[in-house]
């Protein structure tokens, strides 16, 4: 990314029910008001699929996007008990989707699974966050980087993918634990994940790298100083309109 577009998308998990709203409505006032400053950013809000269409009716300017979490490798219907489709996720009003987060894959996910979900995502035109990151067993083994080149390699088929990609680095052992990385390694990790896919897929177009896990009103401060990071995937405190939007107001403080 060569523009100072900064990503803040918030990851709701398993929380949230209609009263919910106010939380979206007061992130809403507040970016409507910090957009204003000249601030260049996205807020994107990760609900559940209950939230997805009643969110979406009621936020029509663009100000603050409303996605997913997760979508079947199947576009359209099918005999799938429980899930829903990318073209389903599209038909609710979703912008983005969340797609290979790491408590899916140790749910069983695969890296084909996940390939297949992009594409479906990508024939829907939705924007994908799509979740790479190493597990502390892999990192303390020392294979953060393979893991990570596996993870986009074994998903993302073509370049023309990345216009609708933005890649979301959530080591699995930072993921609300309360744990970060170091900043040295994070600088090293961004960069390895963008020079990867400039060589791999000889592309100019190097999608936004977001860090995820753990990302608190304390430490975003910490995360701001580092260049690389073109935004977060905020998961715990995103559930906190206070938190989520302290977490921005810090950023640029
Ligand atoms: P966390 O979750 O911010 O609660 O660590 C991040 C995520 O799972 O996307």
């Amino acid at each position: 990314m060569t523009n100072n577009l900064k990503y803040f998308i918030g990851n709701w998990k398993m929380f949230g029910n209609h009263s919910s709203l106010k939380i979206v409505y007061q992130i809403h006032q507040f970016c409507k008001k910090f957009k204003k400053q000249g601030k260049k950013n996205k807020i994107v809000l990760c609900v559940p699929n209950t939230l997805i269409s009643f969110f979406s009716k009621k936020l029509k300017s663009k100000i603050v996007y409303i996605g997913g979490q997760n979508c079947h490798h199947q576009e359209n219907f099918g005999p799938y008990t429980g899930s829903v489709s990318a073209t389903m996720l599209k038909n609710s009003g979703a912008k983005y989707v969340i797609l290979g987060h790491s408590e899916n894959r140790a749910e069983g996910e695969t890296k084909q699974m996940i390939k297949n979900k992009i594409q479906s995502a990508m024939n829907q035109k939705l924007n994908i966050i799509f979740c790479i990151g190493e597990t502390l067993g892999e990192k303390k083994s020392g294979k953060t980087y393979s893991v990570i080149r596996n993870q986009i390699r074994g998903s993302i088929k073509r370049k023309a993918f990345f216009k609708k990609i933005i890649i979301a680095y959530e080591p699995v052992w930072s993921i609300g634990s309360g744990k970060i990385p170091q900043t040295i390694e994070l600088k090293k990790i961004f960069k390895f994940i963008k020079n990867e896919i400039r060589k791999k897929y000889n592309t100019k177009n190097i999608p936004a790298v977001l860090y995820g896990g753990s990302v608190s009103t304390k430490n975003i401060k910490v995360f701001s100083l580092i260049p690389e990071i073109d935004g977060f995937l905020i998961g715990g405190a995103s559930q906190s309109s206070k938190k989520f939007i302290d977490i921005i107001k810090n950023y640029y403080k």
